[in-house]
């Protein structure tokens, strides 16, 4: 059984308004409301975000944005800092998402500069890696999640990894309905806390969180979620409807 508390993160993506993430914000702030088994978050798209923060005020359920820039501000066309983030309510920010490595051009090295960016500015990053199945058909599974963790944390020094959580998504997993068995995902989320016990030592390796994320579902949440260095879970899809993610949110162990 994990040693650490869990934690449910729920990846929007480019999905809903303004008011329909606002309606699914509240749904979920009622149906969780008191639970306390887990941490919580919810992160919807960069406009979403200040209405989610204000549904979600005052609740168990925190917020996180999906990417991040890496300088403060200045001439940047398109682009959102980690300071905007904060104070909009963010606490959480997910860097690295398969999504953005193979749509938007996003490399080991500026993930690497987006976590580093998140740290400095009192964020909490979700730090997303995972292998494509050509890589694990190939064999080159480990290879890849060790230099996709070498860029990502190469400026994360020992003071800041406690705020750190890596999301350890197979790219063949996600959003295909197909999730790693509890047993391929163990294996990888074993090897990772092996590389940050190397880095960063035992007890930092030991505390920090490692979510599975790839096709989480209520039916397979509690099998994947008592695997013992699986520590939560960053849900795609299934977080989009209320019922789906609260029910993955509740198996948490208590
Ligand atoms: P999925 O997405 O749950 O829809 O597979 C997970 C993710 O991309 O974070």
């Amino acid at each position: 059984m994990a040693k650490r508390r869990q934690f449910i993160a729920g990846n929007w993506k480019m999905n809903k308004t303004v008011s329909e993430s606002r309606e699914l914000a509240e749904k979920l702030r009622a149906m969780l409301d008191g639970f306390d088994a887990a941490d919580i978050a919810v992160c919807p798209t960069f406009v979403a975000l200040a209405a989610v923060a204000d549904a979600l005020r005052g609740s168990r359920i925190a917020v996180g944005a999906q990417n991040l820039y890496w300088k403060e501000s200045g001439a940047f066309t398109g682009e959102i800092s980690g300071p905007m983030l904060v104070a909009v309510g963010c606490r959480y920010a997910i860097v690295g998402h398969s999504e953005r490595r193979q749509y938007f051009g996003e490399t080991d090295e500026t993930v690497g500069r987006r976590a580093a960016a998140a740290l400095a500015c009192g964020l909490h990053p979700i730090v997303c890696l995972g292998e494509t199945l050509d890589e694990r058909r190939k064999g080159a599974t480990f290879d890849v999640v060790r230099r996709q963790m070498q860029g990502a944390f190469s400026g994360i020094g020992p003071e800041a990894i406690g705020r750190v959580t890596i999301a350890y998504e197979p790219v063949w997993a996600i959003g295909t309905g197909v999730n790693a068995t509890p047993e391929q995902a163990q294996e990888v989320h074993g090897f990772l806390r092996g590389l940050l016990t190397e880095k960063y030592g035992a007890a930092a390796a030991e505390a920090l969180r490692i979510q599975y994320g790839g096709s989480v579902k209520p039916e397979n949440a509690r099998d994947l979620l008592s695997q013992p260095d699986i520590d939560g879970a960053l849900v795609g899809g299934a977080s989009l409807k209320a019922e789906d993610f609260a029910a993955i949110v509740r198996s948490c162990r208590l």
